[in-house]
């Protein structure tokens, strides 16, 4: 059976470090026991609230859980709790000064950003729709929205030369606009990523604001 060309295509996007992921898994440095190993050097994992998140995770007593959910499906979107948990969340420490805050019941909580990607990619987008993202980005992206949702990707750079500090330009988005528009294609989206993947900085609101506007 042949694939399908919405997978041909997909083939075709560059697929990041995935390869060298492979390779590491294959043979893992450790410590004591590996030392010959590699050293996965290609992914971030979150290390940083380790210790919190460890302990909250050991402290919780599962035996007061029902196990009897976990094999039936739930509350499409999440369960009203865990949708509080978020909107409480966004509203008190991102949001404090939101004129109408979030409502739980305005919340879809879906497992992972890839995910979200993916899904946003379907429901923003029609196949060969723009998205303007500032670059250099997190590789995935292109996996993420293309893969499936075939959208195309155009980067607005943020590096130059004459500066060691990430910029935002609007004039950049602009040209990206127009020059989409003129070869008749919809910029249906801009994506902000705040603070950045890969360099970890941020855009202030300073920055933001004539891109938004
Ligand atoms: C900007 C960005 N988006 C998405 C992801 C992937 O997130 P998840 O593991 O939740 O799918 C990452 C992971 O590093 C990321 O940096």
């Amino acid at each position: 059976m042949s694939l399908s060309n919405r997978c041909l295509k997909g083939l075709k996007v560059e697929n990041g470090p995935m390869e060298l992921n492979l390779i590491y898994f294959g043979n893992p440095y450790h410590e004591e026991n590996n030392q010959q190993g590699y050293i996965r050097l290609s992914c971030a994992d979150n290390h940083l609230c380790k210790d919190i998140l460890l302990e909250k995770f050991r402290s919780i007593n599962w035996l007061n859980f029902n196990d009897e959910e976990i094999v039936k499906y739930t509350v499409p979107g999440g369960q009203y709790s865990t949708r509080k948990v978020f909107a409480d969340l966004m509203n008190e420490f991102m949001l404090s000064d939101i004129r109408y805050p979030i409502k739980p019941e305005e919340i879809l909580v879906i497992s992972g950003a890839t995910m979200i990607c993916d899904l946003l990619s379907h429901v923003l987008f029609d196949e060969g729709e723009i998205m303007l993202a500032h670059s250099p980005f997190y590789h995935r992206f292109l996996n993420d929205f293309i893969d499936r949702g075939l959208i195309d990707i155009v980067s607005i750079p943020t590096m130059f030369e004459d500066s060691i500090k990430a910029e935002l330009k609007v004039e950049l988005y602009e040209k990206a606009f127009q020059k989409a528009v003129s070869e008749g294609k919809t910029v249906r989206a801009i994506l902000i990523v705040n603070p950045r993947n890969p360099d970890g900085g941020y855009w202030s609101l300073t920055e933001l604001k004539p891109i938004i506007n």
